[in-house]
């Protein structure tokens, strides 16, 4: 609870004399009377460690009384029967080291005491459109009290600049949470090397991956489980992992579990058969080379979309050069864009409590350097789509190779560097495991 009440703080003290409200999540229907796995809202997360739905937390730095403010659901015996456990108003200020606690029904009715006074306020538009409709009506109606009183106007703000600023550089606490939840991705993706077998479904395999992350701890997947089989891994953001995985394919599974709400986000690709073709392992290791130099480059100071993302894509342009799928030279690929069908995505993201976590990727107009506590992902991938026209042999070979990377003063570490990704290192891991009398479930 200290961390996130030096969030608060930390956040209050830049805000002045505004007043910001940050909504949970809304709960959304799956089917019928169904809801989709409840997942908090990451910036009220952030703000509370309260993963309850139906919950609004203000901060009011300049109130006289309570600068801290929590409105929750309260107490019901007949709700908790099928819902399991509330935290509830009376015991909420106390847990989550706020002033004040209110049942979530009295938002209304005291919402315009705690905006008395102030003439911003900040709301990110979070909390599903009911919400954004609840606040809008609050402002109007303070506006036009506050325009019979001769009082100033009542702005709305974003909170990003402040707040996303904030989660973008990770604290101590922040940084052992992502190790947490990198580890428990690597796991997830070490068992699908040494436990998948020719023949296998990609839901099989996904079923490997996300055992383990549920197994090991993890509250959830950082979303779902990309398994790719063949063609399929030029798909980038495939899902389905119905098919069965032909037997001569690549592999291309991109997942990461989530724990205390950070996320991990991996991405290998292996042979099904526990070989590389020549082909594969050709396309294989120039995507490799490309995540090296690109992890390599990254440190304090160098930019990420500019430095790093044109490093890794001029080693892939090289490689495609090389193994004739384009024609050089490299500038003029780079200027004319023949590469664009294998290359469709740049090379990574910001990562925290979101897996495209929040934060500025450009600063007064252009791409901003990295800083020590940034969390990235650096992921260059290489897809040779099925339906090109290119020579056969490499039809249907995806490769992404994805690691989460800590810039630090010095320089960096990567987060996920204990999971094989140099190709021999993975041919031996699957042997390893095909050998292994071990069960899965031990
Ligand atoms: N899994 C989404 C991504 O890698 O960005
Ligand atoms: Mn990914
Ligand atoms: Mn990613």
């Amino acid at each position: 609870m200290t961390e996130f009440k030096k969030r608060r703080d930390a956040f209050m003290e830049k805000i002045g004399d505004a007043v910001a409200v940050f909504p949970s999540a809304p709960q959304v229907i799956r089917s019928n009377d169904g809801h989709y796995p409840y997942r908090q809202d990451s910036d009220f997360y952030y703000l509370t460690g309260f993963a309850e739905p139906e919950s609004v937390l203000v901060l009011a730095p300049s109130h006289p009384q309570t600068k801290t403010v929590i409105f929750v659901r309260p107490r019901d015996r007949d709700r908790e029967i099928w819902e399991g456990k509330r935290l509830g108003v009376e015991a909420a200020a106390a847990a989550l080291s706020v002033d004040a606690a209110y049942p979530l029904a009295e938002l209304d009715e005291r919402l315009p005491a705690l905006l008395d006074g102030s003439d911003n306020l900040y709301y990110g538009m979070n909390g599903g459109h009911e919400f954004i409709r609840r606040i809008i009506r609050h402002v109007k109606q303070a506006r036009i009290t506050r325009r019979r009183a001769d009082n100033a106007a009542l702005n709305i703000l974003d909170p990003s600049p402040i707040l996303h600023e904030m989660r973008t550089i990770k604290s101590a606490a922040d940084i052992a949470g992502m190790r947490r939840a990198v580890e428990i991705s690597c796991a997830g993706h070490l068992a699908a090397m040494r436990y998948a077998r020719p023949g296998m479904h990609e839901y099989e395999v996904q079923a490997i991956v996300d055992y383990v992350f549920a197994s090991r701890g993890a509250e959830s997947n950082s979303y779902p489980s990309i398994v790719a089989g063949g063609n399929n891994t030029t798909y980038l953001h495939y899902t389905a992992n119905r098919d069965r995985i032909p037997d001569d394919a690549l592999v291309l599974i991109d997942a990461g579990a989530e724990v205390d709400f950070y996320n991990g986000d991996i991405t290998r690709t292996w042979p099904i058969s526990g070989k590389f073709s020549a082909e594969q392992r050709a396309v294989y290791d120039i995507v490799l080379a490309a995540n090296r130099a690109a992890i390599e480059l990254c440190k304090p100071g160098v930019t990420f979309n500019t430095t790093i993302n044109d490093a890794a894509q001029r080693i892939m342009v090289e490689g495609l050069i090389d193994l004739k799928l384009v024609k050089g030279p490299a500038d003029a690929v780079l200027e004319g864009g023949a590469h664009r069908p294998f290359l469709p995505h740049r090379v990574g993201h910001f990562l925290g409590y979101d897996t495209h976590d929040v934060g500025f990727y450009r600063q007064k107009g252009d791409w901003r350097p990295l800083a020590a506590g940034m969390v990235v992902t650096i992921e260059p991938g290489l897809y040779v789509g099925y339906d090109l026209d290119v020579d056969p042999r490499f039809k249907g070979i995806g490769v992404r190779i994805e690691d989460d990377v800590l810039v630090t003063e010095r320089g960096r570490e990567n987060l996920s560097e204990e999971l094989p990704k140099d190709a021999d290192e993975i041919e031996r891991t699957m042997e390893a495991g095909r050998r292994s009398k071990e069960p899965l479930l031990a």
